[in-house]
């Protein structure tokens, strides 16, 4: 795959570990989901990194007063595609409690691949908010492409993409349609198969996060 100005991929031997036992398919739905809130988290801390609206508070210390730099009241907002984006969500919350959370439920037609929206509400002034779009699986792109859409027809501006595994295909999708989002996956598969399964990859990922299958 060609390379991306808007395309973060992870090569961390931690997140390495914990996609490794994320994808055994002896791994067991409780620790499917820690792994995927503690793979999110450690995504979080660099996705944070830029365009994060911040103000200067005044801190007293025991000492002395200080200026200091926080993250503005309000500024961030995280919008997980239902069902398996749901699984990511505290993985935020545990390192920025204040995020305002949105929806976007989306499911993929079985035939054509295609995704259909079925769910949409998204936090008030979400138009100014710094918004993290969460999915674990980036396969074919067309989820991530439409939630991201459909955000910017909401006056979104500010939008960061986070997938824990993606496909190249899918990847370059979003990242040719949407070049001003910024996209962070954790892990670069080899491809999909004929089914628009991500390889190796980990299966369905709603299925393992909620234990349907
Ligand atoms: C999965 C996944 C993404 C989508 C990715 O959801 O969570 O939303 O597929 O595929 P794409 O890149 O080809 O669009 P799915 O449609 O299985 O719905 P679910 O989360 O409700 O199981
Ligand atoms: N959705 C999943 O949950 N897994 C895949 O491999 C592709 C789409």
């Amino acid at each position: 795959m060609k390379n991306y100005q808007n395309v973060v991929v992870f090569n961390h031997p931690l997140i390495k570990h914990k996609v490794a036992i994320l994808r055994d398919e002896k791994t067991s739905t409780k620790e499917f989901r820690e792994l995927i809130e503690e793979i999110t988290s450690l995504m979080v801390y660099e996705s944070l990194k830029d365009g994060v609206p911040t103000v200067t508070r005044t801190v007293k210390t025991p000492l002395e007063t200080c200026e200091q730099t926080v993250i503005a009241d309000n500024a961030i907002a995280i919008v997980p595609i239902l069902r398996a984006g749901l699984g990511m969500v505290n993985g935020v919350h545990t390192l920025f409690p204040a995020a305002r959370v949105g929806h976007i439920g989306m499911y993929r037609d079985e035939e054509t691949l295609e995704p259909k929206e079925y769910y949409c509400k998204l936090p008030d002034g979400i138009e100014d908010k710094f918004v993290l779009l969460l999915d674990p699986m980036l396969a074919t792109g067309g989820s991530a492409c439409d939630a991201i859409a459909l955000l910017k027809k909401r006056g979104c501006k500010n939008i960061r993409f986070m997938a824990i595994i993606g496909a190249p295909e899918g990847l370059e999708k979003v990242a040719k349609t949407h070049p001003d989002v910024k996209i962070y996956v954790s892990t670069l598969d080899r491809q999909l198969n004929e089914n628009g399964y991500i390889l190796p990859g980990l299966g369905d990922a709603g299925d393992r996060l909620f234990g349907t299958k």
